[in-house]
């Protein structure tokens, strides 16, 4: 474990700076009586309670909480609702139907509005073409699609029948895809012929088939392909497995009653990386993780669904985009919109013009696109008209302060209170931010655990630590939108999150509180790297690398970069008699390998060949000694090595002697 982390550049930048709550954001807040933190730590099961009430309940609950061992939470459970109702239908029955939910804009610059009344329609369609094919509630379906209207409808058709879905990002490769459906053992794959990304078309289809094939010889529980046309690009449709989603539609009723379900009834798995080279299927459920979502929607975001105009630019294939693009907006009953492409494309002003165009109010996004915005420079952004935005986001890894002010001076324009909002995959929503109407920000600073939520900072045994040490931050009482599972595996959600601390939560990340009590992530404290705010993990990229039949051994650490956060670097030791790659050309080849293997976004950004990699006597490899190396400072204590040398070696290669 790397525990080194008592200090961290961020904070003695970030020290000085402090913007308390203009008056005129304060005075229309949704949250404006700080005394919201005492009374929800008075009774917080009443407090969670009370905005559980906020959503439709077919049948209300009468159990808030219930805990059968720490890593066993149920939240509501006699209560039964419809996740797709709470979404859609009840926005149309309280009058809302007119109300645009989605403003779509494609990469191409194609559009469409999508009014709450028309997204029941497609909700209830496509239900109804779910059930003909198969889906029944608890069955799983894989959803690999691009950013387009037909993906959110996907995810609410399938909630609307009690089963689940796993969203796999459009980026990830057939291996990847391949991995995800067999272990939920989806039967249904839902994807598009094509997404456009960079000017270019993804052939997301093509994936699938590619995915599929590598299962041959062995079952498959995959018995249909729904297919989206999206950009027209030729695929091959394979009958009777796969089916056009356009054409099927059409011929399915436009009305389906929803069933009502229980409050634990799962709504979602969702693959991230852990300290293996398995990812982990985090499964959340329904009720608890629909509160959760939508309540921070109203706190943290201070939505006014009436007049603002919402965007979150995460993709739905990660837990933003399923919390803050899917569940949280349209619980609220949102405007929001929907962007397919990337933000350079046709170039880098494209953000910003959609900012102008559709009027956006709430912009949320990740540091790794503030730098980028930073680097192009401020002109760029400058030439938009962004006065209608009165909220900025922020969220996936800390926010170095010179973007922070970046953000809150081109982009904001000095009015917009920025919200950081500190979250995982696994605990579904948004854990600790600030509340625009009362916090005073602290630019790099997720500021403070949200009402009901507590936060501690414990050291390796589980105690308390005094402010402003560094230490492990857990969640130390459960919340709403908790994980209940890791699917398929219960024993490694168990020593993952529950088994350090007993009764509390370990989030795998590194943090301190300073004095006034403000919170200070330090980054993750396991193998598990952060590339653009996306989790990868070290092992599942080595896991890759060996795969290749020139490799020997490998080790991938992840470095700082100034775009990306961080950036995977690995050391790779060939096999000494393969004749594959010569080792001039095996950078190039193997960080293509692992492209393809797990998806472009986990491409090595540096890859060493090596003759040895430095390891303890009993043959632990010493990744702190090549984090030291990359990172060009002196090596430390080495006396735990097996051979001295083998670091002096790639040192030396390093700096290029
Ligand atoms: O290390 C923390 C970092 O991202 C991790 C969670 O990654 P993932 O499950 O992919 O979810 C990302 C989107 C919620 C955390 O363990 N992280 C996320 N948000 C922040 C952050 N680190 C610092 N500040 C944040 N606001």
């Amino acid at each position: 474990m790397n525990l080194n982390i008592e200090s961290h550049p961020l904070h003695d930048a970030a020290a000085e700076l402090s913007y308390p709550p203009s008056e005129e954001f304060a005075r229309q807040a949704n949250v404006q009586d700080p005394g919201i933190y005492r009374a929800a730590a008075a009774d917080p099961l009443e407090y969670w309670a009370e905005e559980a009430r906020q959503l439709h309940w077919h049948k209300p609950f009468t159990e808030v909480f219930y805990r059968d061992k720490p890593h066993q939470n149920e939240w509501f459970r006699d209560g039964e609702l419809n996740i797709a109702f709470n979404c859609v239908d009840r926005h149309v029955l309280a009058g809302l139907g007119d109300r645009t939910a989605l403003l779509f804009e494609g990469e191409p610059g194609d559009t469409r509005s999508i009014s709450y009344r028309e997204l029941h329609v497609e909700v209830q369609r496509a239900a109804n073409m779910l059930a003909a094919l198969g889906v029944r509630q608890g069955d799983r379906v894989a959803i690999y699609m691009p950013m387009i209207p037909e993906t959110v409808v996907a995810m609410l058709a399938v909630a609307r029948l009690g089963a689940i879905h796993s969203v796999v990002f459009g980026g990830f490769s057939a291996e990847s895809l391949r991995a995800r459906i067999n272990d939920a053992g989806a039967k249904l794959v839902i994807t598009a012929d094509g997404g456009n990304r960079k000017g270019r078309i993804t052939k997301l289809k093509d994936t699938v088939d590619a995915a599929l094939r590598l299962d041959a010889g062995e079952p498959s529980p995959v018995e249909h392909v729904l297919v989206v046309k999206r950009c027209g690009n030729e695929v091959t449709m394979q009958e009777p497995r796969d089916l056009w989603w356009d054409e099927e539609i059409m011929t399915y009723d436009a009305e389906h009653r929803p069933q009502a379900f229980a409050a634990e009834n799962p709504l979602f798995i969702l693959y991230t990386s852990g300290t293996t080279g398995k990812p982990k299927g985090i499964l959340h459920t329904s009720g608890g993780y629909l509160t959760q979502a939508a309540s921070t929607m109203r706190g943290v975001f201070d939505l006014k669904p009436e007049t603002d105009i919402y965007w979150c630019t995460a993709d739905v294939g990660w837990i933003t985009g399923h919390s803050y693009v899917v569940y949280g907006p349209l619980a609220n009953g949102a405007t929001q919109v929907i962007y397919e492409g990337s933000p350079d494309t046709p170039d880098w002003s494209r953000w910003w013009q959609i900012v102008e165009k559709y009027g956006v109010t709430i912009l949320y996004t990740a540091p790794t696109a503030i730098r980028a915005a930073m680097r192009i420079g401020r002109q760029v952004a400058q030439q938009h008209d962004l006065s209608s935005l009165r909220l900025l986001g922020s969220v996936g890894e800390p926010i170095n302060p010179e973007a922070w002010r970046w953000y809150y001076e081109v982009i904001g324009g000095h009015r917009c209170p920025i919200v950081d909002t500190w979250w995982q995959t696994e605990t579904g929503a948004i854990m600790a931010a600030p509340l625009p109407g009362i916090t005073t920000l602290r630019p790099g600073s997720a500021q403070r655990a949200l009402p009901g939520i507590y936060l501690e900072v414990l050291d390796d045994a589980g105690e308390s630590m005094d402010p402003p040490t560094g230490g492990l931050l857990a969640a130390v009482t459960p919340w709403p939108s908790m994980a209940r599972t890791i699917w398929g595996d219960d024993q490694r959600f168990v020593e993952t999150y529950w088994e350090r601390f007993g009764d509390a939560y370990f989030t795998g990340d590194g943090a301190r509180f300073d004095e006034e009590g403000n919170l200070w992530l330090l980054g993750r404290v396991d193998d598990v790297l952060n590339v653009s705010g996306h989790r990868l993990s070290t092992a599942e990229i080595e896991s890759a690398l060996v795969e290749h039949h020139a490799v020997a051994e490998a080790a991938v650490i992840g470095v700082p970069d100034e775009a990306t956060g961080e950036a995977v670097a690995a050391f790779v030791i060939l096999k000494t008699q393969q004749q594959l790659v010569t080792p001039e050309d095996a950078p190039r080849q193997l960080t293509q390998f692992v492209a393809e293997q797990i998806g472009a976004i986990a491409r090595p950004k540096q890859l060493l060949i090596v003759p040895e990699l430095p390891k303890t006597r009993s043959g632990k490899i010493m990744r702190r000694l090549l984090r030291d190396a990359a990172a060009g400072k002196s090596i430390g204590d080495t006396t735990t090595l097996a051979d001295t040398t083998v670091i002096q070696v790639i040192t030396d290669q390093i700096s290029g002697r």
